[in-house]
């Protein structure tokens, strides 16, 4: 039976790709790749230690920040602060953003921007949650880096990737050359590569949004969940509907089976819900390098301004032809 390929044999493997770097990157990801698997460690026996719950503090997106929100957010950080490849960490759950700055750090080039647990509100119920992970190089050559090194578009991005901790736990990365998946085995604590080149079908039969709020979306957002539902044996309709309220665990689903994920604007989320920065961008990123497509109903997410750190922005992401039908219709009745 062929050895599986680990994480770190992998990036070494890919190295060639980038000729220019001397290993910071794949040392990044290797640090981000340790505070997941810590992270796990914690989700697994979940019910049996005190990590479950509320922490009893708010974040600044005006959320209950959950025992595990908290743990996972300082795991990710520690890794990175001693990494010494990352200067800046932005957080979903700090307000601002994290300067490092130590002396194992002083010439790193590295902005990560992390989700450090999405789908908190599944935690206490024992569904999927994840981890989302963006990084950037710095822009600035000298001195300390700053805001503008933070604010980039997502079409700066150099890698991203996501934690599932589901029925397995996966870390799944682009660095721009395609989407690769690694499937934790506990027994030697490795992520093994199980998910080579994964790449999003075009079509699906897979609808994925929160329908509890349809009375608040837009009009074109209204016609395409009809036209999901419609009887239609030419076009597999209806789709079926599935929405986890955790989007790694739903863009999971996406990339292997095909489909769409939608959270568009709503009454309470006037310029949608989920964070451009740590959480469309690299799922963006990661989804049209397997081949789909990510927009925010009009623009392509990836060439969105970015302004504020905990920006917000509508999301319909996954196959492209699906999302092209949701667009038309926005085109035609909003
Ligand atoms: P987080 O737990 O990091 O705050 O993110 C939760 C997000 C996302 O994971 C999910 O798709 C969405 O919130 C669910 O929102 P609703 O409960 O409004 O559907
Ligand atoms: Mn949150
Ligand atoms: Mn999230
Ligand atoms: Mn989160």
């Amino acid at each position: 039976m062929k050895a599986a390929k680990t994480l770190g044999q992998f990036i070494i493997e890919k190295q060639a790709d980038f000729p220019f770097a001397k290993g910071e990157l794949s040392r990044l990801l290797r640090d981000i790749a340790i505070a997941a698997k810590i992270v796990n460690r914690e989700i697994n026996k979940a019910g049996l230690v005190d990590i479950l719950g509320e922490a009893g503090t708010t974040n600044i997106q005006g959320e209950g920040q959950k025992k595990l929100d908290v743990y996972a957010n300082e795991q990710f950080i520690a890794a990175l602060q001693s990494g010494g490849e990352c200067c800046i960490v932005v957080s979903e759950e700090n307000d601002e953003y994290i300067y490092i700055d130590s002396e194992i750090s002083k010439n790193a080039k590295y902005i990560v921007a992390i989700d450090p647990l999405d789908g908190s509100s599944n935690i206490d119920v024992n569904v999927g949650v994840g981890t989302i992970f963006s990084i950037y190089r710095r822009k600035s050559t000298e001195g300390k880096a700053t805001m503008v090194d933070v604010l980039q578009r997502g079409v700066e991005q150099i890698a991203a990737g996501y934690v599932v901790y589901g029925s397995s736990t996966m870390l799944v990365y682009t660095t721009g050359k395609g989407v690769n998946g690694f499937t934790l085995d506990p027994s030697i604590g490795e992520f093994c590569l199980s998910h080579p080149d994964m790449t999003v079908p075009k079509d699906g039969n897979i609808y994925s949004i929160n329908e509890g709020y349809y009375a608040h979306f837009p009009d074109g957002i209204k016609k395409y969940i009809k036209y999901c539902q419609v009887e239609d044996d030419a076009t597999h309709r209806p789709y079926t509907s599935r929405y986890t309220g955790s989007m790694v665990a739903d863009i999971h689903r996406t990339l292997i089976k095909g489909g769409i994920f939608m959270y568009p604007i709503t009454a309470q989320a006037p310029n949608g819900k989920l964070r451009l920065v740590y959480e469309c961008n690299p799922i963006a990123f990661i989804v049209e390098q397997a081949g789909g497509k990510a927009t925010n109903g009009y623009e392509r997410i990836l060439e969105l301004e970015v302004k504020e750190l905990h920006q917000r922005s509508a999301i319909i992401i996954g196959s492209t032809n699906m999302v092209n039908k949701a667009e038309e219709m926005l085109a035609c009745f909003s």
